[in-house]
């Protein structure tokens, strides 16, 4: 891949790259819509990502390419960068902004990216490109930003320079994915646990529906938003900062408070998923992991009824998995309205998985959805 994408970059700029970055994507095992709640999330790094390949220019000029689009830019260095659109290099100029306003010196860089993340799939493709860049810049400008510095620079981006009101889960996971490991990440606290994924005779398998969807243009913020309502009424009477403060229990005791409807279905899905997801580490850790699955269906029937994010796309897949017996557990991953699901599929059965999920999928929704098998892999880093 190195070679390939060495020889492209000379194709375009007539010259060798200097420096190779790559960052992944990521799913989420468990603990969705709940990172901007103060909660716990489970996901992992996947081995498909974006590779960023970087030489500098004299011209004092950014110049921004992709072998996945056909828009380029070539800007000169300023002060400050405005978002054009919905452009695919909004995202490193976000990136490349931040770095300026904190005063840092920016030479002149030929940037040419490549990922493999089909976009739009819920696999965090945006978090990747914004991550590597960070890295990249952050290593030969000597910055000197910590991993974290960094996952929270992306995050700003995100939500000041795109306007996605996200949280901080796929920038976490994407930066600091561990080989073989689950990142428990505490979105309060901002630490992390790397937990050993070890799944048994299962293996995790991601299903793309395929179905078109930006997440900017999506419902994402208006939840957002519910989650808020519900935390200023049960601030009326509780000392909290987050949903993810209180348990189930608790909340039931003051959910009368949450006097408007879908506030209170999206606060409900928030705290019991953050309590899901406390089970499934002690499940994931104790190796059961037919109760790690079970959590993963309520999880995403959560999902469905109560946070209301789902369709019928994902909502097939599941169904279908839930009717073979070589699935221990399915679920949704990432922000929903189309994008990709998982499931726990057990090993030796992915063609026969594959065969039926495309089948099934196909004859209610028209079209083909993709299956890939799910390696996971190490975060951001220099290649
Ligand atoms: C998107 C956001 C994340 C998170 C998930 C849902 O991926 O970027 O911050 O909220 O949706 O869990």
């Amino acid at each position: 891949m190195k070679t390939q994408l060495q020889q492209q970059f000379n194709n375009i700029y007539h010259k060798p790259a200097e420096k190779f970055y790559f960052s992944p994507g990521r799913v989420n095992l468990i603990g969705e819509h709940i990172d901007f709640n103060g909660g716990l999330v489970m996901p992992c790094a996947i081995n498909m990502g974006t590779y960023l390949l970087i030489s500098f220019n004299n011209d004092n000029v950014l110049r921004l390419r992709s072998l996945n689009f056909d828009e380029t830019l070539d800007t000169p260095l300023i002060d400050q960068y405005q978002k054009t659109g919905n452009k695919w290099f909004n995202y490193p100029l976000g990136v490349v902004n931040l770095f300026l306003k904190d005063g840092h010196q920016i030479g002149g860089i030929d940037f040419l990216y490549y990922g493999d993340i089909p976009i739009g799939s819920g696999l965090s493709s945006s978090a990747s490109i914004e991550i590597v860049t960070a890295f990249a810049l952050n290593d030969i400008f000597n910055a000197g930003y910590s991993k974290l510095d960094l996952v929270k620079m992306c995050k700003r981006v995100e939500n000041e320079f795109i306007g996605l009101n996200s949280g901080i889960m796929d920038q976490f996971a994407v930066a600091f994915g561990q080989k073989g490991k689950a990142v428990l990440i505490d979105c309060n606290k901002l630490t992390y646990e790397a937990v050993n994924c070890d799944l048994k005779e299962y293996e995790l398998v991601i299903i793309n529906t395929n179905k078109p969807r930006k997440l900017a243009e999506s419902s994402y913020n208006d939840r957002a938003q519910d989650c808020q309502n519900a935390l200023t009424m049960l601030k009326k009477e509780l000392d909290i900062n987050y949903l993810c403060d209180i348990d189930t229990n608790k909340f039931n005791a003051y959910k009368h408070l949450i006097t408007d409807e879908n506030a209170a279905k999206r606060a409900q899905h928030v705290i019991e998923e953050n309590d899901r997801v406390k089970i499934a580490t002690i499940a994931l850790n104790s190796g059961d992991i037919s109760r790690f699955g079970e959590l993963m269906y309520a999880s995403h029937y959560s999902l469905k009824d109560k946070y209301e994010v789902s369709g019928k796309e994902l909502d097939s897949i599941v169904e279908y998995c839930e009717s073979d017996k070589n699935v221990a557990g399915a679920r949704m991953t990432g922000a929903g309205f189309g994008g990709c699901a998982i499931a726990l599929v057990k090993k030796g059965k992915f063609e026969a998985f594959s065969t039926g999920v495309i089948e099934y999928y196909t004859n209610h929704i028209g079209y083909a959805p993709s299956v890939y098998n799910a390696v996971i892999s190490n975060g951001v880093g220099i290649i």
